[in-house]
C-alpha cells in the first residue's frame, strides 16, 4: 500500500483521516509541530487502529527542517495538507502570522513535493471561500467572493497557488472544501482539542452544557431565514475523514479530469443555529442554557453544500446524520472534563 504523508495529523480533521488511511490499509507519517495539537492524539490513534503512526515535530516554516525530511522520507505518494492556522478571530488581529504560517508552510511543502515529484496533494480548503452566495446550494462552480477574514484569504489564495502549481508540477492536486465540521469518533478516543474559548456552535454549546461555559449566545435572531438564525451545513468529521481517503483513492486511480480539481464537502443540509440547540437537547436529553444576542461581525446568512460531485465522483458516502454528530460531540466533551484533557 501506498504511503501518505499526513501534515497537521495530530489535529482535529488531522488525526479522524490518519484513522481512516490507515482502516484503508494506507501507511501513514505525520507531520505536526502541535504547537496547536497533542502529541497525544497518535496514541488515541493507535488504540483505535491498532497502528502507531510516527510524527515528526516540525514546523511548515523551517525550511531547512522540511526539507530533510522528504531527503530521508522515500516514496511518499501522496499528501493530505491540514496543518494550518484556523481562527478566524485571531487572523485578525494577526493578518501577518496567518498569511506566514498558512501560506508559507504551503509554499515550503509544495517545494518538497515538487522537488521529491510526488504524485498527489490534497489541500483543506473551506466553504469560507463561497462569502455569502447568492445561490443555494453552492455547487463548486458557486463563484467565489472576497475573503471576509485574513484566515479566508489563506484559502482562497491556497486554492489560487494549486491552480498555478499543477501547470508546472507533474502533481495532481485536490482542494476539498470543508463546511462545518463537528463531532467525535464513534470510539470516543479522539475529538476536538479546543484552545480557549471556542468561536464555534457546536463545542460552546457542549462546554456550555457540561458548566465550563454559562450560557450560550446565539448570534443574531433577524436573519432572512426560516426562524431568523443562521444556516450552516454541519457535517460529521468521520465524513469529512472518510473523503479524503476517496480522494487519495480516485487520484490514484487516475481519475482525475484535471490537474486540479474541487469538491464540496458537506452534508448538503441547512440547518439554522435555533435546529441545532433543539437537535442537541432532544438527542442528549438535556436542556441548554442560552439566549440571544446581537449578530456576529462577518457571518453569513445562509450556506450549504450541493455535494453531488464528491458522491458521483469520489464514491463518497455519508455515514453519519446529525443525531450521530451531537451525541459523539457530547460523549466526547463528557470524556475531555473526566480526563481533563
Ligand atoms: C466559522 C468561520 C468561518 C470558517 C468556518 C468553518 C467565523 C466568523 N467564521 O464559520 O470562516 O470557514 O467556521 O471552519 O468564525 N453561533 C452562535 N453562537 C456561538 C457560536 C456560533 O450563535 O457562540 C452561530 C454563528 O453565528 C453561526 C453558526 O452558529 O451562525 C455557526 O458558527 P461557527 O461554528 O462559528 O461556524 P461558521 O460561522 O460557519
Amino acid at each position: 500500500m501506498s504511503k501518505i504523508l499526513v501534515t497537521g495529523g495530530c489535529g482535529y480533521i488531522g488525526a479522524h483521516t490518519v484513522v481512516e488511511l490507515l482502516q484503508a490499509g494506507y501507511e501513514v507519517i505525520s507531520i505536526d509541530d502541535n504547537s496547536r495539537s497533542n502529541a497525544w492524539m497518535m496514541d488515541r490513534v493507535a488504540i483505535i487502529t491498532g497502528k502507531k503512526v510516527v510524527n515528526h515535530a516540525i514546523n511548515l516554516c523551517d525550511m531547512e527542517a522540511l526539507g530533510a525530511f522528504f531527503e530521508q522520507e522515500k516514496n511518499i505518494s501522496g499528501v493530505i495538507h491540514f496543518a494550518a492556522y484556523k481562527s478566524v478571530g485571531e487572523s485578525a488581529k494577526e493578518p501577518l502570522l496567518y498569511f506566514e504560517n498558512n501560506l508559507l508552510g504551503q509554499i515550503n511543502l509544495l517545494k518538497c513535493v515538487q522537488k521529491h515529484e510526488i504524485a498527489h496533494f490534497v489541500f483543506s480548503s473551506s466553504c469560507t471561500v463561497y462569502g455569502n452566495p447568492e445561490q443555494l446550494p453552492v455547487t463548486e462552480e458557486t463563484p467565489l467572493q472576497e475573503a471576509e477574514s485574513p484566515y479566508g484569504r489563506t484559502k482562497v489564495v491556497g486554492e489560487a497557488f494549486l491552480r498555478d502549481f499543477v501547470k508546472v508540477a507533474s502533481t495532481k492536486v485536490i482542494a476539498l472544501r470543508y463546511f462545518n465540521p463537528v463531532g467525535a469518533h464513534p470510539s470516543n478516543e479522539i475529538g476536538e482539542y479546543i484552545l480557549g474559548v471556542p468561536s464555534y456552535l457546536l463545542p460552546y454549546m457542549t462546554q456550555t452544557a457540561i458548566g465550563k461555559r454559562e450560557k450560550l449566545t446565539v448570534f443574531g435572531q433577524d436573519y432572512p431565514t426560516r426562524d431568523g438564525t443562521c444556516i450552516r451545513d454541519y457535517i460529521h468529521v468521520c465524513d469529512i475523514a472518510a473523503a479524503h481517503v476517496n480522494a487519495i483513492q480516485y487520484l490514484e486511480g487516475g481519475k482525475s479530469k484535471a490537474s486540479f480539481e474541487v469538491f464540496n464537502l458537506g452534508s448538503g443540509i441547512g440547518q439554522s443555529v435555533l435546529e441545532m440547540i433543539e437537535s442537541f437537547e432532544r438527542v442528549n436529553d438535556l436542556k441548554l442554557n442560552w439566549q440571544f444576542g446581537d449578530r456576529r461581525a462577518g457571518d453569513v446568512v445562509a450556506v450549504y453544500a450541493n455535494n453531488s460531485k464528491a458522491i458521483e465522483a469520489l464514491g463518497w458516502q455519508l455515514r453519519f446524520n446529525l443525531d450521530d454528530m451531537m451525541r459523539t460531540a457530547w460523549a466526547w466533551e463528557q470524556r475531555v472534563a473526566q480526563e481533563g484533557l
